[in-house]
This record gives structure tokens, C-alpha cells and sequence, in this order.
């Protein structure tokens, strides 16, 4: 039998299937890098989602709405090679940024094509309930698994009127389950549900065969997803009622820099195991000759003789 250890077997839409069936709760984080993308699979995540939350958490936009297609696939291939590089398990998903579907099928089956060949995720996430429906059969028919995404979607922040809590009122409740209906009949082989009361999101998750992820939406989905920056505490000036920080690493961060600043300016740092030497080089020092006009260029240089 060979020592050599079998590379892990990478989690795909089948897969996340029958970790439904089977109870065995799916575990998702945004990546936006590749640090942060080999850091969350050494954690085990099952899902790594480059989320257009990148808009909010690296950007510093109040909306993840200027994120451009452009963007996301940047992000996406750097997550993608932070994935290969540690031999990864996790099935990579890429968000379709607000205007990359809306407009017509043809564009959103093209620019999901274009996450998937040039981003190299497995999968596309798109916001939006039944009116997305044929943009969904679209694209999967294309050759690209969709994850759908109801309840609070982001890009839909205006007409919403804010980050609120959706399907309170019984019809809104009634539509979020149509919704989430038609979205497993389009072809959805996972649905992220933001936002929503825990009772409404245990109906969704009973009543479809596809799993539920849930952020913001109780226990009861078949997985939960988080933003890396706020389960970590990395975001500190804001924290949503949904989130549980796992780690405090905000302040662990700037106590970090404080030190090194602190080093810098005693003469601390770097210290000898961090400087480079070459024994077997002479220096002389030799004296610029001084320009007459521009003193800045005088100074001693090491010459090697
Ligand atoms: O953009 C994002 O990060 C998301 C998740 C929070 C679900 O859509």
C-alpha cells in the first residue's frame, strides 16, 4: 500500500446533496483572497463563497452595488489559486455582481461562462426569486450550477428600503416560499436563505430537496454562512445580531502593528536573526563628490571592492 497520503476528494454539488440528506450540516465563508482562502480550508469549510459582500468588506462602499463583473473575477481567481495551492476540499462559489443579470438571460448565461472559465469557480450565486427563474434554467443549462439567494438579497437594497429582516407578514412569508420553490424547480442545487425568521426558514428547508444555507436565518438550515471579516472579528465597528464573532483578531491586529511601530522607532527591529549578511564582502566606504547645486545627493555609499 502506498505512504503516500490520497489527496482530499473536493466537495461538489452532489455531494452538498447528500450532506443534506444525510443531516450532516454544510459549513460556508466568504474568501476574497488567497490568504483568506487557504486559512478557511485548513479550517474545513465545505464552501468557500467569493461574495460581492467584497463590495462592503474590502472596498469600503456602503452597498455591495459597484461591484463590477470585472472585480469579481479577479477576486475569484485569486481565492482559486489560494485553493490550489493548499490542495484544497472546498467547492468554490462566485457571486454574480448587480448588472451582470438583470438585463437579459443571454448576458447573465455569458457572464456566468465567464466567472466559471476565467474566475475558476465551480459554481455561480445570483439574487432574486421566480423573476429569475428562466435566467436560472438558463445558466444551468449552460453547464454552470447556480446556488439562488432569497430573503434579504443585497442588491436589491433600495427597493427593499434597507438591510431589514424579510418575510415577517404572512404574504411576504408565502412569497419567499413560492420563491424558493420555483428556485429548486429552475435548477438551484443549493439556496442561501439572508435574513429571514428561523420558523419560515425550517418550512423552506423541509419542503426543498436542495440544501439550505442560512445566514441570519436559524438553525435550522442545512448550513450557515458567514463573512470571513466579521466571524473572525476582523470588522469591529460593526457587528449584526446574526453574527458570532470566533475570534477576536481585530484588536489582536492592531496590537500587532503597535509593537512593530513601537520596534521600528526604538531601533528594535529588525534585529539580527532578521539582517542578511556577507561576510566575505569588503566595503569602502567612499565620499559622493557633492554636486553644487543639490546637496540631497550627497551621502556615504558602500562601494563592493
Ligand atoms: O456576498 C456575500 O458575502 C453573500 C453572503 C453573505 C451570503 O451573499
Amino acid at each position: 500500500m502506498s505512504s503516500q497520503t490520497c489527496p482530499q476528494k473536493r466537495v461538489t454539488i452532489h455531494e452538498l446533496k447528500r450532506m443534506k440528506a444525510s443531516g450532516e450540516k454544510i459549513a460556508v465563508v466568504t474568501a476574497y483572497d488567497s490568504t483568506a482562502a487557504r486559512l478557511v480550508d485548513r479550517g474545513g469549510v465545505d464552501v468557500v463563497l467569493v461574495g460581492d459582500s467584497v463590495g462592503m468588506v474590502m472596498q469600503g462602499h456602503d452597498s455591495t452595488l459597484p461591484v463590477t463583473l470585472e472585480q469579481m473575477i479577479y477576486h475569484c481567481v485569486s481565492v482559486r489559486r489560494g485553493l490550489s495551492r493548499s490542495g484544497s476540499r472546498a467547492h468554490l462559489v462566485g457571486d454574480m455582481p448587480f448588472g451582470s443579470y438583470q438585463a437579459s438571460p443571454d448576458e447573465a448565461v455569458k457572464h456566468a461562462m465567464r466567472l466559471a472559465a476565467e474566475g475558476g469557480v465551480e459554481a455561480v450565486k445570483l439574487e432574486g426569486g421566480t423573476e429569475y427563474a428562466e435566467v436560472i434554467s438558463r445558466i444551468v443549462r449552460a453547464g454552470v450550477p447556480v446556488m439562488g439567494h432569497i430573503g434579504l438579497t443585497p442588491q436589491s437594497v433600495h427597493r427593499l428600503g434597507g438591510y431589514v429582516v424579510q418575510g415577517k407578514e404572512s404574504d411576504k412569508a408565502q412569497q419567499i416560499i413560492r420563491d424558493a420553490e420555483a428556485l429548486e424547480r429552475a435548477g438551484c442545487y443549493a439556496l442561501v436563505l439572508e435574513c429571514i425568521p428561523a420558523e419560515l426558514a425550517r418550512l423552506v428547508t423541509g419542503q426543498l430537496d436542495i440544501p439550505t444555507i442560512g445566514i441570519g436565518a436559524g438553525a435550522h438550515c442545512d448550513g450557515q454562512v458567514l463573512v470571513f471579516h466579521d466571524l473572525l472579528g476582523l470588522e469591529t465597528e460593526f457587528k449584526p445580531k446574526f453574527v458570532k464573532r470566533f475570534a477576536d483578531l481585530g484588536p489582536l491586529a492592531v496590537a500587532g502593528v503597535k509593537d512593530y511601530v513601537a520596534e521600528v522607532k526604538q531601533g528594535t527591529f529588525p534585529a539580527e536573526e532578521h539582517s542578511f549578511h556577507a561576510p566575505s564582502l569588503r566595503l569602502l566606504q567612499v565620499v559622493a563628490p557633492r554636486p553644487e547645486s543639490d546637496d540631497e545627493h550627497t551621502g556615504v555609499v558602500g562601494a563592493p571592492v
